[in-house]
């Protein structure tokens, strides 16, 4: 039976922690995860002396993520900011109003779908490719020729460019080309919004704590730069829809037209408005570029300090795809176990996401103790994502072989749970009714670029010393950017 648990009574060191701030986030929760007996929540306390719950354990997240999950909604001021930028779309709406968006787009994200998405993800992939080959012999390495093909990027920026260029045709019907183009101004506004600044960071910290109106009242750079930029979004995307509109007007009676992306499928249902279509294309573009370029950056990374993986990899992709130049199958990208393995412990390890919360709309419990309306509770990607209590005493290690199957004949095949004994194990996407819609999405053109950049170049950092930092507003991202020096190879022509 369940007892009244008052949060004093549950363990855990009662301290101005500093969670949410301290880089990188989730650095701190791990450690309470590996040494404080719990039963499925942590108590601890924040500036202000606020109060959380950080849940730690299979039982307290299906409470959270799935069996209670409407009894709990995003904390109302972290909401009311990030509401600032993408309006009360998908990711902001609550209760009712979320059921009735998450069914509306759910027929754009099947898996047929999904699949049907590869020769774009592969086109913009081999695109990417080409303009980071200019841009190596635009930025040669000192000491090689530019016939070499040895030399700089940053591959934050590219990455963005890259999932922009893929999520804007998916999304919204529109082809940014920012690839080609690195001062289009949709791809500049939102990076401008979402790079890590210490301003953002400050309004969201006070988010927590203040009334929105008091908020907005901070004289910092970020209080003007999200108003401006939102603006200019809004009127690109509400251009964007009216030209939909008429287009669809044009081409009545031809259903595939708007049934092409993701913007078609919910005008199909007729019940948005015109200002909820573009807070939804905003949300869209926003949460579908951003993460999965997040994603691939610390890719790189982690395959530069571990550069025997890269090696690896590449005997796989050149052995399964004939050269950049040719097309794949879904089944090519799908099946290559190496590379489902590398992607997953990407996700795994560098959870975009590190940290999110809820709060209790109502009494409810989680892990067996009542909780009372009002509390908020810290889900932690990137401290579940490492528990040894899911993945053993091997929890921080990168290995790409724990989501490979082998078979008594040796023949390998990719799995879904990387030797974890729970789906829940793993939260980079959540779970349950509020689970990332994009998950299947993100892993597919992830896939296409981890395959294309790694098949094709040989990845190190431009400074080995260099110390990386971790930073970011909601996302996770390097502070310095992600500074490479590429080396194209030879014979994947
Ligand atoms: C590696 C890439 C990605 C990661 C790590 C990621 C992670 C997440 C997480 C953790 C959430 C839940 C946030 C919360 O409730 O606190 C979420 C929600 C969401 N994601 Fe993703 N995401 C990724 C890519 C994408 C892509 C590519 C799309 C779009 C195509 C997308 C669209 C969304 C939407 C619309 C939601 C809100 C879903 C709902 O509340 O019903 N995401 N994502």
């Amino acid at each position: 039976m369940n007892s009244y648990t008052t949060n004093r009574q549950l363990q855990g060191p009662l301290i101005g922690a500093k969670v949410f701030m301290r880089h990188p986030r989730g650095r701190i929760t791990i450690d309470w995860l590996r040494t404080i007996p719990n039963e499925g929540l942590i108590h601890f306390r924040e500036a202000l002396n606020y109060s959380f719950l950080l849940a730690t354990n299979h039982r307290a997240l299906v409470d959270v993520l799935s069996t209670n999950s409407y009894d709990f909604i995003k904390p109302p001021g972290g909401r009311e900011f990030f509401a600032r930028g993408l309006g009360y779309g998908l990711i902001l709406s609550e209760g009712d109003a979320h059921r009735a968006q998450r069914k509306a787009v759910t027929p754009a994200f099947t898996i047929k779908n999904i699949r049907a998405m590869y020769p774009l993800m592969w086109t913009k992939t081999q695109l990417f490719l080409s303009q980071l080959e200019k841009e190596i012999r635009f930025h040669p390495a000192p000491g090689t020729d530019t016939a070499n093909a040895v030399g700089f990027v940053e591959i934050g920026s590219w990455a963005s460019r890259l999932t922009l260029d893929i999520i804007g045709p998916a999304a919204i019907g529109r082809d940014f080309q920012s690839l080609e183009n690195e001062n289009d101004p949709v791809s500049k506004n939102y990076s401008a919004i979402f790079k890590p600044s210490g301003d953002f960071l400050l309004l969201f910290g006070a988010s927590l704590l203040l009334p929105q109106w008091l908020v907005k009242l901070i004289p910092c750079k970020a209080n003007l730069v999200l108003p401006r930029n939102v603006k200019y979004l809004r009127q690109v995307f509400h251009y964007i829809l009216h030209e939909k509109r008429a287009l669809l007007a044009r081409e009545k009676g031809e259903q595939e037209l708007a049934d092409g992306d993701i913007l078609g499928t919910m005008m199909r249902g007729g019940e948005f408005s015109d200002s909820e279509l573009v807070d939804q294309m905003l949300t869209f573009l926003a949460a579908g570029h951003e993460t999965t370029a997040g994603a691939f950056t610390w890719c790189c990374y982690h395959l530069c300090i571990e550069p025997e993986i890269q090696t690896n990899l590449r005997e796989e992709i050149r052995a399964t795809i004939a050269s950049p130049a040719a097309s794949v199958s879904w089944q090519d990208l799908e099946g290559m176990p190496y590379l489902n393995g590398v992607c997953q412990e990407v996700l795994r390890l560098y959870p975009t996401l590190p940290m999110s919360g809820r709060e209790a709309i109502r009494e409810t419990t989680i892990a067996g103790k009542k909780i009372p309306k009002g509390t908020t509770i810290v889900l932690c990607p990137q401290s579940i994502n490492r528990s040894p209590e899911f993945w053993g005493n091997t929890a921080d290690q990168f290995l790409p072989e724990r989501w490979i199957d082998t078979d008594d004949k040796g023949k390998q095949t990719p799995n879904k749970h990387g030797g974890a004994p729970t789906n829940f194990a793993q939260i980079t996407f959540l779970h349950g009714p509020r689970a990332c819609i994009g998950k299947d999405f993100a892993k597919a053109e992830f896939r296409c670029a981890v395959a294309g950049i790694f098949g094709l170049f040989r990845c190190e950092l431009k400074n080995p010393e260099q110390q990386i930092t971790f930073g970011g507003t909601l996302t996770s991202q390097p502070l310095e950017g992600m500074h490479l020096k590429l080396s194209k190879l030879e014979g994947w022509e």
